[in-house]
């Protein structure tokens, strides 16, 4: 059984840039996921855990201590190795700068990172899966210059790296360099992570899940109305099952596996969809393409989305091509 390690330095997933940097990227990604894994397991156990901080971040959204923690987890690990030069994150107003000093631009590193560091964090207090969704790009700016917003401001379609780590019935670290989907189990007694889902993609010709927040029915549009009536006509491979635990990390894996469309559309509440492009949507949008899917915004492709700042929001639709397809008929009807 190959590790997370052993899969990269053996090029198994045919990774076109430096294969130490990756190595390194993940020595980050491991150690931080590793951590919040720890404190995910004793939720419940300690107060420190669940919770709320009672502060807010940048959008208004109650920061859990669980989303402060795992921040805290991911910035910590990327400085200590120096393998990025810079940082967004959901909960940080502003880009971070990765130097030897706090703001300074001394960093050799051309790696940028855009992470949301726990998603789902209205499910921590109840034990349903949360995740961590990451994204890598090379800057635009030369190395020591000043990082600038645009080295973050770049379309999904320049990222070199994606993935996410569910933390559910068991750990798992997904990511595509842009060669396939590869899924590894974190062995908890070990602290290894294992390849078990080599070539995720979503299965051939099935159709079989719907994951919206329905409890929203009133606030969207006709088009969305439309398709959830049709999900549930009885006609051909239909009803769809509906399937909806509001962590994005925990539908997608489900959706990927079994054959589901996740949408988040916009609502009457968030006129332009609730789920962020940079840090959300675009990694999900990668990793679902490489897996045989679509992601759109019901008009547009996710990864084509020049971004305007590193908290926008997009409505957000991915799944197998015949059903993202078959929902922006309806919508553009
Ligand atoms: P986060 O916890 O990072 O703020 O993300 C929550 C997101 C996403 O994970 C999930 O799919 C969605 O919010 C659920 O929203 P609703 O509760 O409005 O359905
Ligand atoms: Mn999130
Ligand atoms: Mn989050």
């Amino acid at each position: 059984m190959y590790t997370l390690g052993e899969f990269i330095i053996e090029n198994r997933d045919k990774f076109l840039y430096s294969k130490e940097a990756l190595l390194r990227l993940f020595s980050s990604i491991k150690l931080a996921a590793k951590s919040i894994n720890k404190e995910v397991n004793k939720a419940g156990l300690t107060e420190e855990i669940m919770g709320s901080s009672g502060m807010t971040n940048i959008q208004g959204e109650t920061q859990q201590k669980l989303d402060n923690f795992a921040h805290r987890a991911f910035i910590e690990s990327f400085k200590s190795r120096n393998v990025v030069c810079g940082i967004a994150s959901e909960e940080s107003k502003d880009f971070i700068i990765i130097g030897e000093k706090e703001n300074e631009n001394n960093n050799l590193s051309k790696y940028i990172v855009l992470i949301d560091p726990l998603d789902g964090s209205s499910n921590i207090d109840v034990n349903i899966p949360i995740g961590t969704i990451f994204s890598v790009y090379i800057r635009k700016t030369p190395t020591r210059m000043e990082l600038t917003i645009e080295d973050f401001l770049q379309r999904g379609n320049k990222q070199i790296l994606a993935g996410y780590i569910i933390y559910g019935s068991s750990t798992i670290l997904v990511y595509s360099t842009g060669n396939g989907v590869h899924g590894f189990t974190l062995d908890p007694s070990l602290g290894t992570f294992y390849l078990s889902h080599p070539d995720l993609h979503f299965p051939k010709k099935i159709e079989k899940i719907y994951s919206i927040n329905e409890g929203n029915y009133a606030r969207f549009s006709d088009g969305i109305r439309n398709f959830i009536r049709y999900c549930q006509e009885k006609k051909e491979n239909r009803p769809y099952t509906a399937r909806y635990i509001g962590s994005l990390v925990g539908d997608f894996h489900r959706n990927m596996i079994q054959g589901g469309i996740y949408i988040y559309p916009e609502t009457i509440h968030f006129p332009c969809g609730k789920l962020r492009l940079l840090y959300e949507c675009n990694p999900i949008a990668f990793l679902t393409e490489q897996a045989g899917g679509k992601a759109s915004d019901g008009k547009k492709r996710i990864l084509d989305i020049k971004p305007r700042n590193l908290h926008q929001r997009t409505p957000f639709i991915c799944g197998p091509i015949g059903m993202v397809s078959k929902l922006e008929e309806f919508m553009n009807d």
